[in-house]
């Protein structure tokens, strides 16, 4: 499969990793995707790897994954180009965190609106699944979780698309997904991750995810 990675921060770059060592071919994008730490990236990245600007990216990805900035996605959303997006499936990774406040993290929207829904709204004919946004980048492929690896949550209008994101779930040593239904699920998969800072800030570590249990 040709991947799409539109934002080369630790999500985009960890996600391209896990794709090309999949035997995917990645492109990530960044505004300036000859920079010396996209080009280390490249270097190190086991499998076919390339890095290209937002439209370039687009126009690669048979699949998409939106890695951004969260205050970006509009932004990143104009350089990539709807029509270069249209009928494709986009993995939405983002949150809309608002540090405005100093250590007393908020979000940006909500509570009746979120990322998931404004990328879905944006570009009407694709497949938005919103999925990793409430783990941390460095369980996001082989996760190793002490106790073993909870489900995923994630949400989505489509339901093939979310078959689909389940099967690169398990391709990543993920056990499978909660599908917690249409996209407007992502207001409450994104307002987990400023909780998921507090914990990560009394335990210390940055390597935890929520888990669902039950009797
Ligand atoms: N870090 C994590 O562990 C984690 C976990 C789950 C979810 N998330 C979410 O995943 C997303 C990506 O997080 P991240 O930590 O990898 O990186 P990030 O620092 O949030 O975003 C980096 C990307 O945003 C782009 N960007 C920033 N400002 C921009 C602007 N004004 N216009 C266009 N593009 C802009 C950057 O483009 P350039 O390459 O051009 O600089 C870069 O590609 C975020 O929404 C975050 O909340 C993060």
């Amino acid at each position: 499969m040709k991947v799409g990675i539109l934002g080369s921060g630790e999500v985009g770059q960890a996600l391209g990793r896990g794709f090309a060592s999949r035997g995917h071919d990645v492109k990530i994008a960044s505004r300036n995707p000859k920079s010396e730490a996209l080009v280390m990236w490249q270097k190190q990245t086991k499998g076919k790897a390339s890095t290209g600007t937002f439209e370039e990216t687009a126009k690669h990805g048979e699949i998409l994954v939106l890695a951004s900035l969260g205050r970006a996605v509009e932004e990143v959303l104009r350089l990539a180009g709807p029509p270069n997006m249209a009928g494709k499936l986009i993995i939405d990774t983002t949150n809309a965190l608002d540090d405005s406040q100093g250590s007393n993290l908020g979000l940006f929207i909500g509570p009746n609106d979120s990322l998931g829904e404004r990328v879905q709204r944006r570009v009407p004919e694709a497949k938005v699944v919103k999925c990793f946004n409430t783990v941390p980048n460095t369980q996001m492929v082989d996760p190793k979780f002490a106790g073993g690896n909870p489900e995923m949550l994630i949400c989505g209008d489509d339901e093939a698309a979310k078959k689909k994101v389940v099967g690169i779930l398990k391709e990543f040593g993920w056990p499978g997904a909660i599908d917690v239904g249409g996209i407007e699920g992502a207001r409450w998969l994104e307002a987990t991750v400023p909780l998921w800072v507090l914990v990560g800030k009394r335990l210390g570590r940055w390597d935890h995810a929520f888990r669902v249990v039950h009797g």
